[in-house]
């Protein structure tokens, strides 16, 4: 069944090159997320930038664990993203808050994509450590940190961790989460 080549190509690889991502390039990601679409147009979607050279960059990734430090070090962007889980001037928690960080992650992917970078997600950090290093208000809930930048040579990786790029990608069958009955 064909899909669109954006959705096809996209994949979390964790070989990335030297090559730094330009404002601009980096800067349409988040256009691209800007757009998606939320809950009461809430947007609650929020993104922590840190470029290699930068402190932030240092304190994010000093934040992953360490089958992720193998092979993130080599990404020039780490980026973390947030959902405010409680929108401003409201008591009760916006229920699709992470969902709809997660729309917005999807918008970053394609976008990606579409301008030839990659972008590898990763829950395998210290959430309570990102808390308290980035200074998040209690509202403001920690979800996914994403390496980011151009295609690699895994070659400059150790040997184990360079073999992840030659895994099969692996997917359930539609039969498995598509119903039209009970469930
Ligand atoms: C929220 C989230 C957390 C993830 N955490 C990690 C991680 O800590 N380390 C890692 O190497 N990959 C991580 N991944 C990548 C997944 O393993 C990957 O997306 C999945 O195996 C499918 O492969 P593909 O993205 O190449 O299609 C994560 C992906 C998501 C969406």
């Amino acid at each position: 069944m064909e899909i669109h080549d954006i959705i096809k190509n996209r994949w979390s690889p964790v070989a990335f090159s030297d090559e730094p991502v330009n404002d601009d390039l980096l800067d349409s990601l988040f256009e691209a997320a800007r757009w998606a679409p939320s809950s009461y147009n809430a947007q609650p979607w929020k993104f922590m930038v840190g470029r290699k050279g930068e402190e932030t960059y240092a304190l994010l990734f000093d934040l992953l664990k360490d089958m992720n430090k193998r092979w993130a070090h080599t990404a020039p962007v780490l980026v973390l993203s947030m959902a405010e889980m409680v929108p401003p001037g409201r008591s009760s928690e916006n229920r699709f808050a992470f969902h709809d960080t997660g729309m917005a992650v999807g918008n970053l992917l394609a976008q990606a994509t579409n301008v030839g970078l990659q972008v590898h997600q990763m829950g395998g950090y210290d959430v309570e450590g990102a808390r308290s290093a980035l200074q998040l208000p209690p509202n403001m809930e920690p979800a996914a940190m994403m390496a980011i930048g151009f295609k690699g040579d895994p070659s400059n990786l150790p040997d184990e961790v360079a073999a992840r790029e030659e895994r099969p990608r692996e997917r359930k069958g539609l039969e498995e989460f598509v119903f039209s009955k009970k469930f």
